[in-house]
């Protein structure tokens, strides 16, 4: 008896958020328009359902990328690499610039954890590994299949942040240098344009040699710049709509 409480609590406590998980994933869906999100939503649950949350492969996610797919904004996407918070709180002020967590499927799963388990229907977000835990673990191959997605489609004059407050602002274990870089491809995109994000006790900027590297892995065709920007300017930007983006720096 004692054992088949400790079973039936502990399988309590494992499902306890599914539900929260499920309406979460649909209110944020539903604030955009022009997708089913119940089929969205059945198309990311197959990609790790009743699979082991270590087994779940980049490729397990196309399904779900056919189902809400990316659409191109020319010269108004945005890529970043560790400087998450300056560009979103610059583009939930402005519209000028999207970045993938301003999609629909970047939104809906941004700042959340699941994953699956051999022989449940469920979906968790309890005891699922962590980022570096396992090479195919759920989270991480829907970022990178997403980043992929997202890159796939860029076009145009394509704008990235990076951080002036790293010792290597370009990192080739990014997801921006490994799986977003690779795809920009000079039939679609003219120039990256580097904004690195100074602050007030920056340790590099555009001078960086992981920036030679960034200029020297991209498509012959694509032209480069880099700016060094303060966060301030870009702040400042942010909270002033009369200035026009492209002349915020
Ligand atoms: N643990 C947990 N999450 C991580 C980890 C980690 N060790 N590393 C990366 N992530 C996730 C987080 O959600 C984090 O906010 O990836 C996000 C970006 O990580 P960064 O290292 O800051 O940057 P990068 O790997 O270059 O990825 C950013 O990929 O998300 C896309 O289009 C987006 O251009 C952007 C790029």
């Amino acid at each position: 008896i004692v054992i088949v409480i400790i079973a039936v609590v502990l399988g309590l406590t494992l499902r306890q958020n599914k539900s929260e998980f499920e309406s979460t994933f649909l209110s944020r869906c539903e604030k955009f328009d022009q997708y089913d999100c119940k089929k969205v939503w059945d198309a990311f649950q197959q990609a790790y359902v009743n699979k082991d949350p270590c087994k779940v492969p980049v490729e397990a996610y196309d399904p779900l990328i056919a189902a809400a797919p990316f659409k191109p904004q020319c010269n108004r996407m945005m890529f970043w690499s560790k400087t998450k918070d300056v560009v979103h709180g610059f583009t939930e002020k402005r519209d000028c610039f999207v970045t993938l967590e301003d999609t629909l499927l970047g939104s809906v799963l941004d700042g959340l954890t699941w994953c699956g388990k051999e022989g449940s229907k469920d979906t968790f977000t309890n005891g699922c590994p962590g980022w570096s835990d396992c090479e195919n673990n759920t989270v991480r191959s829907f970022w990178i299949r997403a980043s992929a997605a997202f890159a796939d489609v860029a076009c145009g004059n394509v704008t990235a942040m990076l951080n002036g407050s790293i010792n290597t602002p370009f990192n080739p274990t990014s997801i921006f240098a490994s799986v977003e870089v690779p795809r920009f491809i000079a039939s679609r995109v003219k120039n990256l344009n580097v904004v690195m994000v100074i602050q007030k006790n920056n340790i590099s900027n555009c001078t960086d040699p992981s920036l030679k590297n960034l200029r020297q892995s991209i498509d012959t065709g694509i032209t480069f710049s880099c700016k060094d920007v303060s966060e301030s300017q870009i702040q400042e930007c942010g909270s002033k709509p009369e200035i026009a983006c492209g002349a915020c720096w």
